[in-house]
């Protein structure tokens, strides 16, 4: 594996997710695999999750892992070729990219979109710019359009919690959520990939009007306005919020009935329900819910760890 900023880059996704399942029963392993190597991981946006499990991950593995914050410590990083650079961006990832390519074995990276400009974010320019100035392999740790460990993460989990003697696909279902700010659509999109992907489930993507999402990561999936409809016989309701796609990065419906409480699972299959985290109490998800039996997302943020590991060595055992 050179690279992973997508599930194209993942492989077999079932091995991969027994890989993580071994090292979440062994943590250590591969401890010495990654002996003498380090880990650079680039924040240029907020975290807590992937920011831990990663570093957690990689010393596992025996790396050393150093974290950046970019956007607290660092230079404003420019990403347009050719840019003239007399606004606030101070340095070219041009310059710096193959500077940490020297520091680090391994480089991750976090950029999430501008939500203003769609053709940059859908191009992926900030993490493609760093792949192809720092010369080694490069980790998503979210980008502007997908966030890989969160969804083998989300898979892991799936597997753990399959209901016993399930003779049928599990019905999964990713419904939006209201929330206070203009999300990115990076969860949604790639847990929609993934799962489509994976081609293991009957998948069911529902949210109001005008939240479709790009299709190219939603084709196959069932896709309808009708949350009651979509939840019915569910065996897992993926929660999250994203802006609009289409009039890109706006909020249109915030209606608070699309929120999940208790009484939208009556007609489930017992759903496990999970939310990548951070979540909006009382605006995304009921408080009854999370602190509920139903409620995975501890469960969910803990395998970070091992999908983060799983990433990691088989980047190491290729390298
Ligand atoms: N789910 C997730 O990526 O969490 P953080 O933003 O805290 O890393």
């Amino acid at each position: 594996m050179k690279q992973f900023i997508s599930v194209t880059d993942a492989g077999n996704i079932d091995a991969l997710t027994q890989a993580a399942l071994a090292y979440k029963a062994n943590p250590l392993k591969d401890k010495t695999l990654g002996s003498g190597k380090r880990m650079g991981c680039l924040f240029l946006n907020p975290s807590m999750r992937t920011r831990l499990s990663t570093q957690i991950a990689a010393q596992n593995l025996g790396m050393e892992a150093i974290v950046f914050n970019v956007s607290q410590e660092g230079w404003a990083f420019e990403f347009e070729d050719e840019a003239i650079m007399s606004g606030t961006t101070v340095e070219h990832v041009k310059d710096a990219a193959p500077i940490l390519g020297k520091y680090f074995d391994i480089l991750g990276i976090r950029t999430f979109p501008s939500l203003k400009n769609k053709e940059d974010d859908y191009s992926e320019l900030f993490i493609n710019q760093f792949i192809k100035y720092a010369g080694v392999p490069v980790v998503s740790l979210e980008s502007s359009t997908l966030h890989p460990l969160q969804s083998l993460t989300d898979i892991i989990t799936i597997n753990e919690c399959l209901p016993e003697k399930l003779n049928r696909k599990p019905k999964i279902v990713l419904t939006w959520a209201p929330h206070v700010k203009p999300l990115p659509q990076c969860v949604a999109n790639s847990f929609s990939q993934w799962i489509n992907h994976w081609g293991k489930a009957d998948f069911v993507i529902t949210h109001p009007e005008d939240y479709e999402l790009d299709e190219k990561f939603t084709k196959g999936a069932t896709i309808t306005q009708n949350q009651e409809e979509a939840l019915e016989g569910a065996d897992f309701i993926y929660v999250k919020n994203w802006s609009t796609y289409t009039d890109y990065g706006r909020i249109y419906c915030n209606d608070p009935e699309w929120m999940l409480t208790s009484d939208k699972l009556e007609n489930t299959n017992n759903a496990k329900v999970m939310h990548c985290l951070p979540v909006r109490r009382n605006v995304e998800l009921s408080d009854e819910i999370l602190d509920g039996p139903n409620s995975v997302v501890t469960q969910q943020a803990s395998n970070r760890v091992w999908a983060a590991q799983a990433i990691l060595s088989r980047i190491l055992q290729s390298k």
